[in-house]
């Protein structure tokens, strides 16, 4: 069984030059993303929810997928308590949902069609493709937690084209950017 490796003492080059922010955002914008939106009830029976693009796959067997979530996000406390939530993959027509679910100071949750899944968690209608996970581990990291999320329930509908998240920008099927 492999154990959980850190490394943090790895020599570095004789040119190395810190990273900046900035290059840094410059360059990974440039990874095109799907957008997600991550949902979970927290401990006072409210639900909670925001747009993810760090969403990614890891392992099949057993089925385990991964994101990460900022450490000053406001909803950090409900997602290390929830022992469930699901990871709604949002197609391009669901543009408006991604920005509602980035927005602060407002009812993410205002007109959009929501069900209760297996696992009591809100999905949201209409998506492209619904996760409903168990809240299988955490691992803080730099200025985010990733959370790897244990799949009790897939599921896969629509054949509609997936909204896209590439340099900053959401790009709907007519790969026009907001
Ligand atoms: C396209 C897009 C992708 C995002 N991806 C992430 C992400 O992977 N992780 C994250 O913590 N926040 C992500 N955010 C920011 C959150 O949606 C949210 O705006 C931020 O966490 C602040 O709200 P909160 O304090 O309620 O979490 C993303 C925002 C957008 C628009």
């Amino acid at each position: 069984m492999l154990a959980p490796t850190s490394r943090t003492d790895a020599p570095l080059p004789p040119t190395w030059a810190p990273v900046s922010e900035h290059s840094l955002r410059e360059a990974l914008g440039q990874f095109a993303t799907g957008v997600t939106v991550v949902t979970a009830i927290d401990p006072q029976g409210v639900p909670v929810g925001l747009t993810v693009s760090s969403f990614n796959s890891v392992s099949l067997s057993p089925p385990l997928v991964l994101w990460s979530l900022g450490r000053a996000s406001r909803a950090l406390a409900a997602f290390q308590a929830c022992s469930h939530y699901a990871v709604n993959v949002l197609s391009a027509q669901q543009l408006p949902w991604a920005m509602q679910f980035a927005a602060r100071d407002i009812d993410r949750f205002a007109g959009v069609d929501i069900t209760t899944g297996l696992t009591g968690t809100p999905l949201i209608g209409g998506t492209l493709a619904t996760f409903e996970c168990a809240n299988r581990s955490q691992y803080p990291e730099g200025d985010h937690i990733i959370f790897v999320g244990e799949v009790l329930a897939c599921h896969s509908s629509s054949q509609a084209a997936p909204l896209l998240y590439h340099r900053g920008k959401l790009l709907d099927h007519a790969g026009l950017g907001t």
